[in-house]
């Protein structure tokens, strides 16, 4: 029997966000630029590990699964545990953030092995700025990605711009418009200070990005989402196209009453909240033949530990781990 997973804020934990490598092929200056350190192959979960521990979280209540990275299609034949994610009874969506580089080979294999939809990291339409923001591999590629996603019928497509002031802030317009001209479901991110940017660029809040589309565009409407709006983003939409226009301000726009979710990093620890140091590691037991009442138990544990809210307004901010190591 399925059963219902809440925390001691009375909030509904249905969604798990997997970590499957904690490699990328791209270097975003705020996610992946400090170390070049990298988990060895012993230390990540395999994925019949993974399979399990999804396998258990179900039966808890967890039905949407989210596979992250660093990069997730760097790991190799990440579309079998796809299929085997998409196996296992209770998980009704299985999605993938993506920087949509590998996705012109990958979006079709991966449709076909289970995934309902991705979201797409990209935060330029130039490809200079790209190259600088990025540190390696090609906006090309990106934008062919995306069209690759669309075609598979990955959808709806989301893309996320992390919006940084002096860098790319010029460009929050030109992604708006692309709700219009092309339908993207567009989304802008407050850039959250982690380990690569603990001081962060200087913010451009969720406010301020949709006083910028406004001024250019006029008013923004708000947009009922279909999914039910469990989600970090505030819809709107402009009228005329058919896509949407998110806002996530997790600095500004604190969402932490409403989390649904907790975290498996690529090293098989439960991580309660991203902007929290607090994990439990569930790999050890995982190889040590814990049973599945054990493992059931630590996931428990997790999500008890799981705190009312991040502590960015304290400045207080998580120093272990930079996005790429702890899984976006
Ligand atoms: N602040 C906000 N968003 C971030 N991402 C990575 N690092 C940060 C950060 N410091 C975004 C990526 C990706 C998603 C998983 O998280 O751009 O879209
Ligand atoms: Fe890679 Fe995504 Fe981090 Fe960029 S933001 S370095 S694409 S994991």
């Amino acid at each position: 029997m399925t059963e219902s997973l809440y925390d001691s804020y009375h909030r509904q934990i249905d969604y798990m966000r997997i970590s499957v490598t904690d490699r990328c092929n791209l270097r975003c200056i705020y996610c992946n630029a400090s170390t070049r350190q990298h988990l060895s192959h012993d230390d990540i979960l395999r994925y019949e590990e993974i399979s399990r521990v999804v396998r258990i979280a179900a039966k808890l209540g967890v039905h949407s699964i989210r596979l992250t990275g660093g990069e997730p299609t760097v790991r190799p034949r990440v579309a079998e545990l796809v299929s085997m994610l998409r196996g296992i009874a209770g998980i009704k969506d299985i999605s993938m953030t993506t920087n949509a580089v590998n996705l012109t080979e990958m979006a079709q294999p991966l449709k076909r092995a289970g995934l309902d939809r991705v979201n797409i990291s990209l935060d330029t339409f130039r490809p200079e700025r790209f190259a600088a923001m990025c540190g390696v591999g090609r906006l090309d590629d990106v934008l062919l990605g995306i069209e690759a996603a669309r075609k598979a019928g990955l959808n709806p497509v989301k893309t996320n711009t992390v919006v940084l002031r002096g860098i790319n802030d010029d460009e929050v317009v030109d992604f708006a418009r692309k709700s219009v001209t092309d339908a993207w479901n567009v989304r802008f991110i407050e850039e959250m200070p982690l380990v690569d940017n603990p001081n962060g660029y200087k913010l451009v809040s969720v406010r301020e990005i949709k006083e910028i589309i406004e001024r250019e565009m006029g008013p923004m409407q708000p947009y009922d989402c279909p999914s039910g709006g469990h989600g970090p983003a505030r819809y709107y939409h402009l009228g005329g196209g058919g896509g949407t226009i998110g806002l996530i301000g997790p600095v500004t726009d604190c969402f932490c009453d409403t989390c649904n979710r907790f975290r498996l990093t690529a090293d098989g620890k439960l991580r309660p909240c991203l902007l929290r140091e607090d994990e439990v590691d569930l790999k050890s037991a995982l190889r040590a033949e814990a049973s599945d009442e054990e493992i059931e138990a630590l996931m428990l544990r997790a999500v008890a530990m799981k705190q009312e809210k991040h502590q960015l307004d304290e400045h207080i901010v998580p120093h272990g781990r930079n996005m790429r190591q702890i899984g976006g």
